[in-house]
């Protein structure tokens, strides 16, 4: 209906004013309804029933995220998330649809699966189409095990979650979003590398990139256990200490725990804080312990809600320059890992790839493996529990970051503790490294301090590392960066025989350690391309690599407070770092084994050692 009365202009002004108005409150209604909950740690989500979303899923490569930020860089509100069907009569195109796109498989990394998105950084669609039955009084969380590096969902075009970090578990409430039968999930990744991320723009691993491990649903009661510890206390014999937190319990509430192999149970009432604290007698424990990796299942019930975890029950401690595995000295014969799959390359992530890799450490005849430089998959640490192995885990805060940034130090404080909050249960975990060679700055110190002091209040039961960077003096190392303060465990990296000097220039060099604590050598070695053999002095070959070992287990067994060592690296790995054509071909070569299985001479000597007991302090 027109006014003529009005001035044409003053109308459309108003007009226009309407329209700006509606738009406003459209863009806050979206934008309200855009900014959905942070995602949860759910700890053992591995041991809750779950709904698979594995398998194959559309996929669209769109380098400048045209499906995400419009021309003006402004997020779109009809984005690709809405899985948009072009109409008959339409009147404007739509560019995208994911039933015609090619697939990428989930889980896997998208850059060994297409040859054209080897090298690919940047962001990919994922979408796929799932039937599900939501039950009444229940909680649907999508468990997403990794995506890397930075990720959104949406669940029948509404948004539930945006996470950044690529090597940990998160999971987003998408109990609203979900309908009876017939629905759709999209997924945005970006691998992108940025100066701000954790790690940052420089790394000696491949930068895989897409959901790279599991996707599922999990459904909890309205009231549900979203985190708990469970572990041996240090100062009581056989008795069970820790905690449960059951979300929407409220006061009053109970938590029950039983462990019916060793005839154990408890309960006990959660607080105002939504936590039980539990404190309970197990005579009769078998220890875990790398010769018996004895878990057991253990019951944790509290209103609807139960899990079973397998748990193992063991101390670690440090007395000095000791580290006591349940009270007694022991010596770390490891190697360092990669989550790199053996034979087909790209990320780790199934059962398989950690029977494999984990298999061979223990062939090496380790006790131990450091798995770097980030949280690896729950398979690989479940392996770790089940085949007796002790791990150090790594949060990526890897050589250069902006330690200055307030930022960056919240991005590595939550992947520390969606890290420690989703493994803390396992058994194997020993140590929790807080980075990897970093520069010895006082933005770095004071960064990493605070990441350790938080590390040790999330989980005062393990022990606290990082490896140290080495200064030299002439023929003496020196161990003495200040940071070595904040830990429990000093580590240090040194590559003598192939950065600096040759596998013999090891037996004049003498240590000095600033510190009265264990030290662990998380790395040394040198590269070998497996199946190149030649004379001692001939670099890339098996002989040059195996030479190094053997100097370096003579140096380090003169090392008074060594107590345990890591080699860089079990098995060769995907590097951008790597050009060496013919020999390297961007793999880091200085596996004992190499990405296709070939032992290399290093990997016996190794071995040796390690079956002789020819290293480190008798235990
Ligand atoms: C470093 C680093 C590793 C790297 C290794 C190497 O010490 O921690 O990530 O791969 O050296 O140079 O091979």
């Amino acid at each position: 209906m027109k006014n003529s009365s009005l001035h044409p202009l003053t109308f459309s002004f108003r007009r226009f004013a309407q329209l700006l108005f509606c738009a406003a409150i459209f863009v806050a209604a979206t934008a309200s309804a855009a900014t959905p909950p942070a995602p949860i740690v759910l700890t053992g989500a591995d041991r809750r029933p779950s709904t698979s979303l594995n398998g194959e899923w559309a996929s669209i490569v769109d380098p400048y995220f045209n499906g995400l930020f419009s021309f003006h860089h402004e997020i779109k509100s009809n984005g690709w998330f809405l899985n948009r069907k072009a109409q008959p009569n339409d009147s404007f195109p739509t560019e995208y649809d994911f039933s015609t796109a090619p697939k990428l498989k989930v889980p896997g990394d998208w850059n060994t699966q297409r040859e054209s998105l080897f090298y690919y950084e940047g962001p990919i669609w994922y979408e796929r189409d799932f039937t599900y039955q939501p039950q009444e009084h229940t909680r649907i969380f999508l468990h997403v095990g990794g995506a890397n590096y930075h990720s959104w969902f949406w669940v029948n075009g509404q948004e539930v979650c945006e996470h950044e970090g690529g090597y940990t578990a998160f999971n987003c409430d998408v109990t609203s979003a979900l309908q009876n039968g017939a629905n759709f999930i999209v997924a945005a990744v970006d691998n992108t590398r940025h100066d701000d991320n954790v790690p940052s723009l420089e790394t000696d691993w491949w930068n895989y990139g897409g959901l790279t491990r599991e996707v599922s649903l999990i459904a909890v009661p309205d009231a549900f256990i979203d985190q708990y510890d469970l572990h041996l206390s240090r100062s009581e014999n056989s008795v069970v200490v820790g905690w449960v937190h059951v979300v929407n319990a409220g006061p009053g509430a109970n938590v029950e725990i039983e462990i019916p192999e060793s005839h154990a149970k408890t309960s006990a009432t959660v607080g105002a804080d939504n936590r039980a604290l539990i404190h309970f007698s197990a005579p009769g424990l078998q220890l875990w312990s790398p010769e018996t990796p004895k878990l057991y299942s253990v019951g944790i019930h509290s209103g609807q809600d139960s899990i079973t975890d397998l748990i193992g029950f063991r101390t670690i401690e440090t007395r000095g320059t000791e580290i006591l595995l349940n009270g007694k000295p022991i010596f770390l014969r490891g190697v360092s890992v990669h989550a790199e799959a053996p034979y087909r390359t790209g990320r780790a992530y199934s059962d398989k790839d950690a029977e494999i890799l984990l298999g061979w450490a223990k062939e090496l005849g380790c006790n131990y493996v450091r798995l770097a430089h980030y949280p690896h998959d729950e398979t690989m640490l479940r392996a770790a529990d089940r085949m007796g192995l002790l791990v150090w885990s790594e949060n990526p805060v890897y050589w250069a970051l902006q330690f200055d940034n307030p930022k960056v130090l919240a991005k590595a404080e939550q992947q520390l503790d969606e890290e420690i909050d989703t493994s803390r249960n396992h058994a194997a975990i020993i140590l929790w490294s807080m980075a990897n060679e970093t520069p010895n700055t006082p933005a770095r110190t004071q960064f990493i301090e605070t990441l350790a002091a938080r590390a040790r209040l999330l989980d005062p039961t393990r022990l606290i590392t990082a490896p140290l960077l080495v200064r030299a003096e002439g023929h003496t190392k020196i161990i003495d960066d200040s940071l070595g303060d904040a830990l429990d465990v000093i580590g240090f990296n040194e590559y003598i025989g192939w950065y600096e000097g040759r596998p013999e220039s090891a037996d004049i060099t003498q240590w000095r350690v600033a510190f009265e604590k264990p030290l662990i050598v998380s790395e040394f070695g040198g590269g070998a391309k497996a199946g190149l053999h030649g004379s001692l002095d001939r670099r890339w070959s098996e002989e040059y690599q195996a030479d190094i070992y053997r100097h370096q287990i003579g140096m380090l067994n003169r090392i008074p407070q060594l107590r345990g060592m890591s080699p860089w690296v079990l098995m060769d790995f995907r590097s951008p770092n790597r050009p060496l054509v013919g020999i390297q071909d961007e793999f880091n070569r200085k596996g004992l084994i190499s990405d296709q299985g070939q032992k290399k001479q290093a990997f016996f000597v190794l071995q040796k050692a390690y079956k002789e007991k020819a290293v480190g302090k008798p235990e």
